[in-house]
């Protein structure tokens, strides 16, 4: 297990065995890599790295607008995207950037979509309903054509 204290390497630690990779890994302050999940439907591991997404623009068509049930959700994880749809039927999109701290949520479950990096909640309106995230997923407008979501 890494120690919480880094320390700056001598010479001869660094020309060792490769300890400076290491050493750099364990000091960098880089978030703990997020558990390891499958891919979902669109091929993308939910919990990786914003960056390796390939974030959806307007027009993009995210799949069937049944594919969303009522009091639940859909993860686009792909297009770092996430659509809900209320009780009452009306459709909702959000980023699947998590605002804490970048991750892609991951799944909607129980009325909640979750961050599996650290365990934020929001509910079917983007809210926080468990930290450590702050605020709410960021709006992204969706709208059904011809029975397909499309990003607005
Ligand atoms: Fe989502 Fe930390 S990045 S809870």
């Amino acid at each position: 297990m890494a120690s919480e204290r880094c320390t700056r390497p001598d010479r001869r630690a660094v020309l060792v065995g490769g300890a400076l990779a290491s050493l750099t890994a364990a000091c960098g302050g880089a978030r703990p890599a997020p558990p390891a999940q499958a891919p979902g439907p669109d091929g993308f591991a939910p919990g990786q790295p914003v960056a390796e997404a390939v974030a959806g623009g307007p027009g993009t068509v995210l799949g069937p607008a049944d594919a969303v049930p009522p009091g639940g959700g859909v993860v686009y994880g792909r297009l770092a995207v996430v659509v809900t749809r209320t009780t009452a039927g009306e459709l909702r999109g959000f980023s699947a950037v998590c605002p804490h701290d970048g991750c892609l949520v991951n799944e909607v479950t129980d009325a909640s979509i979750v961050c599996p990096c650290h365990g934020s909640r929001f509910d079917l309106d983007g809210a926080v309903t468990r930290g450590p995230a702050r605020g709410p997923l960021a709006a992204r407008p969706v709208r059904v054509d011809r029975g397909h979501l499309v990003l607005d």
